[in-house]
């Protein structure tokens, strides 16, 4: 892959100055701090650089029918030492809080809370979400080194009632009662999916017409069997659930199903039928600006992804697949991009940002972080955002020495 002249000659050219305010913060401020001023993160000792595991993700509206997915956000964050000669990974002696300041509540934007017992056989307490966190709390260390919060419930909309589906989180590091380092991630969040483009019986909801066709073509009874959760029967990697033999993965199943019915429709981008989406646009990232496409980098398209041999949410692109550059490595051996380490064993996701937000994006709030750590947006390359002075050695873009 040819050079980015243009980020390229940035780095190095924007100074970083660190503006402290931690006495502020310390005094519990810190939301309304950040609220005011956006573009401020804390910390000569530390610093912390925040990213959501998918670059979207995708929810149902309504849960009274049937879910594909339910809410279910992991946010995480690496945080780093700059007090020592290299930078150090934290892994203990600090806590990691998150917290959503535009968007802190969820129940009573969405009736997840009213169906998940029908739907999983959980009954959750109000504004938490499957994997045990709520819409404000700690995060836990990862096996990876970084911190998490796994499953933030959290929908597009804002307690404003404002649809966003690029809601900012604010992540901020605690060390002895005082808070070293803080930071701003999106928690890319929607729930447009656009099925109704061709399940629009105007007699029925579109889950009703979709759960009648299904009927209809397999045999099923789904109508009679609200709310429905689909991976109670489709495998589905993404909600951990085995499905039932026989019945292909849900990924499989719909993709593979629908490939031929898309061109009917004859739309821009046929991936944004059921992904968000025309207006949400979640390739949002360099990709998009460089006229990428979805297909580029899903090969195959529909067809390919209703392909029974290829496993869902595991057979995904790899950024080494495109990318080669000496010197450089991508992901690790047998590992995702979400999962791998490059430079210092820190995540890819801390320079570059999630899969279909790697920055720089045409999303402000995207490129907050690095505006705020950095001076300028796209992937972290100032070396002073975690060594103290610059290097002298050149730069390891890779995972081993
Ligand atoms: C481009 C048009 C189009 C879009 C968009 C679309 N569908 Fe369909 N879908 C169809 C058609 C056509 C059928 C077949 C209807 C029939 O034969 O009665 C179908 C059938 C289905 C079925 C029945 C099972 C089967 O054999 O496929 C399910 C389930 C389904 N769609 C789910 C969805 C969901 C969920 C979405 C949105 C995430 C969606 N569809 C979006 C066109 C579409
Ligand atoms: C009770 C079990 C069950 C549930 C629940 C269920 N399905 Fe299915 N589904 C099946 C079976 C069985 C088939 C037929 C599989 C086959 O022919 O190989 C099927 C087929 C499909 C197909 C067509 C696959 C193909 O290759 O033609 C789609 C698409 C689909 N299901 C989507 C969904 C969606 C979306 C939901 C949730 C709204 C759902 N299913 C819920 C059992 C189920
Ligand atoms: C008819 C609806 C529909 C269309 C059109 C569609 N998808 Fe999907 N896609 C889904 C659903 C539903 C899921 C979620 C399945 C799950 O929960 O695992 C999904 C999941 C995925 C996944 C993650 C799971 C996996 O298989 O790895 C990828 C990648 C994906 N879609 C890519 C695409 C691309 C690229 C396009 C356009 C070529 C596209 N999709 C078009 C419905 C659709
Ligand atoms: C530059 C390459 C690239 C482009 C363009 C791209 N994707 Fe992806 N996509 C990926 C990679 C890489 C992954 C998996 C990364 C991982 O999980 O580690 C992925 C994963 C996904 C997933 C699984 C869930 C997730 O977010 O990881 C979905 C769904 C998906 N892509 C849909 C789409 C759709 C729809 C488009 C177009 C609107 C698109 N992708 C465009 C590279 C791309
Ligand atoms: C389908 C091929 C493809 C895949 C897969 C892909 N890229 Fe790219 N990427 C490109 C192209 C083409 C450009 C445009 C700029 C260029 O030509 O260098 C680009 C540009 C970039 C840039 C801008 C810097 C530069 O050197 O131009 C970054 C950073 C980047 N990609 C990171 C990633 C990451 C991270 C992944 C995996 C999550 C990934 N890419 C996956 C094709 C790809
Ligand atoms: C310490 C920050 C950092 C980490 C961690 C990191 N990268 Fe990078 N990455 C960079 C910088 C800086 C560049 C160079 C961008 C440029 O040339 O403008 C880059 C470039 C890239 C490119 C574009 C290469 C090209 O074609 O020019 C890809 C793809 C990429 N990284 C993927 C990854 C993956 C995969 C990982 C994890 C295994 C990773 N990065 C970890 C900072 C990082
Ligand atoms: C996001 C944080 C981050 C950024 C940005 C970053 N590094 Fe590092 N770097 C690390 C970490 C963490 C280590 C691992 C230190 C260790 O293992 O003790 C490291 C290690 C190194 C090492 C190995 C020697 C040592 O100090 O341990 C070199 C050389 C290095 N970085 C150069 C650079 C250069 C040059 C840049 C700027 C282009 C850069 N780094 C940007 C975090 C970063």
């Amino acid at each position: 892959m040819g050079a980015n002249v243009a980020l390229r000659a940035r780095r190095g050219g924007g100074t970083w100055a660190r503006r402290l305010w931690i006495a502020g913060l310390a005094a519990g401020a810190g939301a309304a701090l950040i609220g005011a001023r956006r573009f401020e993160m804390a910390g000569p000792t530390h610093v912390v650089l925040a990213y959501n595991e998918l670059g979207m993700h995708c929810m149902q509206e309504d849960f009274s029918e049937m879910m594909i997915l339910p809410p279910f956000n992991t946010l995480r964050a690496q945080v780093i030492d700059r007090t020592h000669g290299s930078p150090e990974i934290v892994t203990e002696g600090v806590t990691v809080r998150y917290i959503l300041p535009d968007n802190t509540r969820s129940a009573d934007k969405c009736n997840f809370w009213t169906y998940d017992l029908a739907l999983l056989g959980v009954d959750l307490p109000a504004d938490v979400g499957l994997g045990g966190k709520g819409m404000a709390g700690t995060m836990s260390l990862s096996p990876e080194r970084d911190w998490q919060a796994v499953g933030i419930p959290v929908t597009p909309i804002e307690d404003s009632g404002r649809e966003n589906p690029y809601p900012l989180a604010l992540v901020s590091v605690d060390q002895n009662g005082a808070v070293v380092a803080q930071t701003q991630a999106v928690v890319p969040v929607s729930w447009e999916m656009s099925c109704n483009i061709c399940h629009d019986d105007p007699n029925v909801s579109t889950a009703t017409d979709i759960l009648m066709d299904h009927d209809r073509l397999h045999g099923t009874n789904l109508v009679n069997a609200k709310p429905v959760f689909c991976a109670s029967c489709h495998a589905d990697p993404a909600v951990g659930s085995p499905g039932q033999p026989g019945i292909p993965y849900l990924s499989t199943a719909m993709h593979g199903a629908h490939a031929s019915r898309m061109a009917s429709a004859n739309l821009e981008n046929e991936c944004y039928a059921c992904h968000p989406g025309f207006r949400t646009s979640c390739q949002r990232d360099i990709h998009s600006a460089n006229s990428l496409s979805c297909n580029d980098c899903h090969v195959g398209g529909m067809t390919g992804l209703g392909d029974p041999g290829r496993t869902p949410w595991a057979d995904v692109p790899s950024c080494g697949s495109c990318h080669t550059r000496a010197g450089f490595e991508f992901e690790e051996p047998g590992k995702l991009f979400r999962t791998s380490r490059g430079h210092g064993k820190l995540m890819c996701m801390t320079c570059h940002n999630s899969p279909h937000a790697i920055t720089p994006t045409s999303t402000p709030a995207d490129n907050l972080q690095a505006m705020a750590a950095q001076g300028h947006p796209g992937v972290i390359n100032t070396c002073t955002v975690c060594h103290q002075t610059t290097p002298d050695d050149p730069f390891p873009h890779r995972l081993t020495e």
